[in-house]
């Protein structure tokens, strides 16, 4: 028998969020049930709250940056016991039967990857519903295990802002020697700096919040750029090994290929509603590459998890009870963000 959860959600794209009961599954046999203690704030979770990818099904409660505790789980589960501490990020199923699924992307299942939020829920009818929510139902192979020596709060935003940042910069072998831009400073942006930092190259902020200089040399910068000064950006034209873009909006993006030296790549892991404008002589002449990436499946994703626990990383976080998202969704668009909102689940009464 499905049950309901006390939740914040909205029913079209210009409410704000509310109070509201999501249906949950009862867990199956492969299931594990997680009371949520924190989840993180995406961009993503405004994107798709205001239907800015023109694909959201309402009611729509967002959250894709889980952490919470076991409280239930089916007799054919292995890797999680009651009490233990889980982690969901933005995937909760996929095939497991397609070529991508057998490569560890779940991501880009040919079958289509069931999303944390606003895929169909093929167990009880409707739409998954996120983490901005007291208790979710996942399956296991969906879950991921937290390195305990991580602060639980400020490793919310890993299981998103961490394996999307993370995925690229290992896939294109970020690393000593290289120098590598990241264009701006939010949710994803400050976890691009601590992980092309960890992996050793020289890291180069690009902003256009002056006032965030200095936070981004704390996090792991070793340069910051403004990127409305047209004569900075000029002065780094052809040093870039690799760029990586987490811009929520419409922006110029080939103010950044020319930064490329020739054979470099500039990733988009940002998704603005709009499309971007490309010059094609700025790929063409230093036969520059222009890509994008998802997220990361789930074997990345518990690497990266591992990862952060063993070199100490977490995300630098702003706790707010759910009473005050609508706030925190204002503070975002205005790139007030330092550098993410994680919702404390407790405060869900
Ligand atoms: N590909 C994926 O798998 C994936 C996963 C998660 C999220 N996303 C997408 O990635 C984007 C970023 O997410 P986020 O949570 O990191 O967002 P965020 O916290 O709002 O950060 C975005 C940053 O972009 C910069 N920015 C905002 N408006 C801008 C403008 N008009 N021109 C130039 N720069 C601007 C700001 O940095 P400065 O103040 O430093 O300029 C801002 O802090 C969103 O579109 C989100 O949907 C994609
Ligand atoms: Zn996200
Ligand atoms: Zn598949």
């Amino acid at each position: 028998m499905p049950y309901m959860t006390k939740s914040y959600g909205t029913e079209n794209k210009d409410t704000p969020l509310s109070p509201f009961q999501a249906k949950r599954r009862d867990p199956g046999p492969s299931d594990v049930q997680i009371d949520i203690l924190f989840c993180g704030v995406c961009h993503s979770d405004i994107h798709q709250a205001r239907n800015e990818w023109h694909n959201t099904t309402y009611p729509c409660v967002p959250g894709h940056e889980i952490i919470g505790k076991v409280t239930k789980i089916g007799n054919k589960v292995k890797k999680f016991k009651i009490g233990d501490i889980a982690g969901v990020g933005c995937l909760v199923d996929s095939c497991r039967d397609c070529q991508s699924c057998k490569e560890n992307l779940e991501q880009h299942c040919e079958n289509g990857a069931i999303f944390t939020y606003n895929s169909p829920e093929k167990h009880i009818g409707g739409m998954t519903f996120g983490g901005y929510s007291q208790s979710m139902v996942v399956d296991e192979d969906f879950v991921l295990n937290v390195p305990k020596n991580l602060d639980l709060a400020a490793a919310a935003p890993l299981l998103c802002a961490g394996i999307t940042t993370y995925s690229p910069l290992r896939r294109w072998k970020v690393g000593k020697g290289q120098k590598v831009g990241i264009v701006g400073l939010g949710g994803l942006g400050h976890m691009g700096i601590k992980f092309a930092n960890a992996f050793g190259s020289h890291v180069v902020l690009f902003t256009t919040s002056e006032k965030k200089k200095e936070d981004a040399k704390r996090l792991g910068a070793h340069d910051v750029v403004i990127s409305t000064n047209a004569a900075d950006m000029t002065k780094h034209t052809g040093t870039f090994d690799f760029i990586l873009d987490t811009v929520c909006a419409q922006h110029d993006i080939n103010a950044y290929l020319g930064l490329l030296k020739r054979s470099g790549t500039m990733t988009l892991v940002g998704a603005p509603e709009k499309p971007l404008s490309l010059i094609s002589f700025n790929l063409i002449m230093q036969r520059r590459h222009l890509a994008g990436s998802l997220i990361g499946g789930l074997k990345e994703t518990q690497e990266m998890l591992d990862f952060c626990g063993k070199h100490n990383i977490v995300c630098d976080i702003e706790k707010i009870p759910i009473q005050k998202i609508n706030e925190a969704y204002d503070r975002i668009l205005k790139s007030d963000v330092k550098y993410r909102f994680v919702i404390d689940i407790a405060s869900l009464k």
